[in-house]
């Protein structure tokens, strides 16, 4: 059996730290590293074979163990073997925004050259690319938007799909979509002539007409044994398999089950810190908030430990963490130091991040889900597949012979599903069926989807789409709202509100909402400190409801900042009294910053719209108006018991105790978050505008 140790290469790393060595000896010594470790990746003895095997085959499913150097080794490898030769470029897609970034800054790293040049990524609202970029990582939502422009991907000699065992929507389409474009190119390529609009079955316009077209290599990637359902879908195309290396994991099991896995999850911690071998730990954890607040009680219990014992360092990943943060958890433990990593599902197979010798899974993962019945998708917290639990347990067993404690009885893990249903399966298809339509495809029931979403399910997005006024009455999309709509990369709902707001003229106000609202929970609240933060979070109370309240707290956020600015131009200070400030005011300081991103960046799809920015002032009527006209489908009226009814499909809900009218409960509200605990709640809630709303539910009550 392997021993249990750190591999020498950390430890040689952890040493050089120590020594304090001169900087240009540290740099020379972490490129030594790089390579050396690069050569010990499993998937480095398979180099010259997969090589060939791309060239061989024009599709290929590669099937490999996480951390085998699947995702940061391949695309090099196809560079140096001259696949981007003429100036293409080979693209990657990953399910999740952290991975394209922490990917691509480690392949940089690696490759020695600066981010966004020879290697770089776009993810929505962020392109760290340029004319010479020709490893480029991406989301695959992303790669569906550039599609829109560029209907044969002409520009990519190798398209990666990565982790396509994740089998999320976006993955999914573009697996259809992809499919479709290597035929094109194909018959381009018999063809051999300059591509012509009518050669292949598409709407849009193609921006690179003069280019000789080679056949588009697709390249499957997959963490998950099963390639059978991959190489059917793809005509019978060859698997290789890239050998992994995994060390015992011994899997520890709760006799009873956990009431609280979080506070669980905490104990187990220290449990491990206490008790065990050194070794980095890592927990799987639901979303933001929850990472937030074990983060938050590891440091609280560690106050309690003698001096030497408090060596713990938390770092949390998840996908909205600000990508400047995102590479903390790749930086070498500290001396004596046990790291904690508190990730969501994304640290399963995306990343990988090195030193885990401990494993806490909670079984549980925050997943998108779908009421067919309801038309209404909510974020739930549900038990992971068998698939899951045993990727995660993998994760321990990386560098050595690791633990994994699942924080549930044996029985249990016997009775979860074997893998996990297609996210296409159980999420709303507006964004799908509108992405499809922009793309061309008209007839969504006979699109060659791997897994078919349910007939009902396409009708329910077909009609929703109907309503909000992005199809006309024979299912075209409609100009200008429709094709308006399939340009912004959000929500179908949150594009038209957007579109219908500058009619109502609170263009500026709606943009606000919508990127606070595609954040993670903007307010802080620490369990001791709850009246605190209530009492601090009154002055941005709005008597209308939660969407102003949003408003009020982003524009206190800037009036803010720019104050700063004014005392001081150094960038570094002005990012950190704004922190303070939203400690101060029980602010999350980080959804804070996504949200100023994401509003800066979908300002410049509106600029390149010509959509300009105005503002309704003291006017609030005109914005209940415009949120009632928006999100008319997410309306919903009081019962006598006080909960409220959804107007649109009947169901039950109750108004979420976070959201400022939870006491007021107005007659009639709109909101535009659905959460499913053992209630359904509504959050982020407003009153609704009642003349604007029957003007859609007259004709029906
Ligand atoms: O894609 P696959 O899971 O097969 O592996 P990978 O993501 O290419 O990772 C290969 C190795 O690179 C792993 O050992 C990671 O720990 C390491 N890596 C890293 O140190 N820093 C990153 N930002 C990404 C990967
Ligand atoms: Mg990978």
């Amino acid at each position: 059996m392997p021993s249990i140790s750190r591999s020498p290469l950390k430890e040689q790393k952890i040493g050089n730290l120590n020594q304090g060595s001169k900087a240009s000896n540290k740099s020379l010594d972490r490129k030594h590293w790089i390579l050396q470790q690069r050569r010990s990746l499993p998937i480095a003895s398979a180099e010259r074979k997969l090589v060939d095997e791309v060239r061989k085959n024009d599709t290929m499913i590669i099937v490999g163990e996480t951390g085998s150097g699947k995702t940061t080794q391949l695309p090099q490898y196809l560079f140096n073997a001259g696949f981007c030769r003429d100036g293409k470029v080979i693209g990657i897609t990953q399910p999740r925004r952290v991975a394209a970034i922490t990917v691509a800054k480690r392949v940089a790293e690696e490759c020695d050259v600066q981010l966004g040049q020879k290697v770089g990524y776009a993810i929505r609202f962020e392109d760290a690319t340029s004319g010479s970029t020709r490893i480029k990582y991406m989301t695959d939502g992303l790669l569906l938007r550039e599609a829109l422009l560029d209907p044969i991907l002409s520009r990519y000699s190798v398209i990666i799909v990565d982790e396509a065992h994740e089998r999320t929507v976006h993955t999914d389409v573009l697996l259809g979509l992809l499919k479709k474009v290597q035929g094109a190119r194909l018959k381009q390529h018999k063809l051999d002539k300059p591509y012509a609009n009518n050669v292949v079955k598409f709407d849009n316009e193609c921006h690179s007409s003069n280019t000789k077209f080679s056949p588009l290599k697709l390249i499957i990637m997959s963490a998950s044994l099963d390639a059978k359902g991959f190489s059917e879908y793809f005509g019978g195309a060859k698997a290789v398999y890239v050998q992994g290396r995994q060390y015992p994991v011994v899997i520890l099991y709760t006799y009873n089950p956990e009431p609280d896995y979080v506070d669980a999850t905490v104990i187990t911690i220290f449990q491990i810190h206490l008790d065990d071998n050194p070794g980095d730990i890592l927990a799987f954890l639901t979303g933001q908030e929850e990472i937030e607040l074990v983060d938050m009680l590891v440091h609280e219990r560690l106050k309690q430990l003698p001096e030497h014992s408090r060596n713990i360092l938390t770092v949390p990943i998840y996908s909205s963490l600000p990508s400047d943060q995102q590479m903390n958890v790749f930086r070498p433990t500290p001396f004596n130091f046990r790291k904690v990593i508190l990730a969501t599902n994304i640290a399963e197979t995306s990343v990988t991040i090195p030193g885990v010798k401990y494993v806490i899974d909670p079984g549980v993962v925050k997943s998108r889900y779908y009421n067919p019945v309801t038309g209404m998708e909510s974020l739930i917290i549900m038990s992971i597949s068998k698939a899951q639990a045993l990727q995660r347990s993998g994760r321990a067993g990386r560098e050595g012979p690791g633990k994994c404690f699942r924080l549930y009885p044996e029985s249990e893990f016997w009775k979860l599903i074997d893998s996990t249903v297609p996210e296409i399966k159980r999420c709303s298809l507006s964004n799908v069926v509108l992405q499809l339509k922009a793309l061309g495809f008209d007839d969504i029931i006979g699109f060659e989807f791997m897994d078919k979403p349910s007939r009902s399910a396409i009708k329910q997005s077909l009609q929703e789409l109907y309503l909000l006024g992005a199809l006309t009455d024979d299912c075209k999309l409609s100009d200008p709202v429709g094709i308006q709509m399939a340009r912004f990369p959000l929500d179908p709902i949150y594009s038209k509100a957007l579109i219908l707001s500058r009619e109502f003229r609170c263009l500026e106000e709606m943009l606000i909402v919508v990127a606070m609202l595609s954040v993670e929970s903007i307010f802080y609240s620490p369990r001791e400190k709850l009246e605190e933060a209530r009492s601090a979070w009154k002055k941005f109370s709005s008597p209308d409801g939660d969407h102003l309240t949003l408003v009020t707290v982003f524009r206190a956020a800037i009036e803010y900042r720019e104050k700063s600015r004014a005392a001081t131009n150094k960038e570094k200070s002005i990012d950190k009294s704004l922190s303070r400030w939203c400690r101060d005011n029980f602010i999350n300081n980080r959804s804070l910053k996504h949200a100023l991103d994401v509003h800066s960046q979908i300002k410049v799809y509106l600029e390149q719209m010509d959509m300009s920015l105005s503002s309704c002032g003291d006017d609030v009527l005109q914005f209940r108006r415009c949120l009632t006209a928006s999100f008319f489908l997410n309306a919903a009226e009081k019962q006598p018991d006080g909960s409220y009814r959804v107007k649109a499909n009947g169901q039950n809900v109750q108004i979420h105790p976070s959201s400022v009218l939870f006491r007021a409960k107005p007659e009639c509200i709109i909101f535009t978050e659905l959460i499913q605990t053992n209630q359904i709640y509504v959050r982020s809630v407003s009153r609704a505008w009642m003349p604007e709303l029957s003007k859609y539910y007259d004709a029906e009550s």
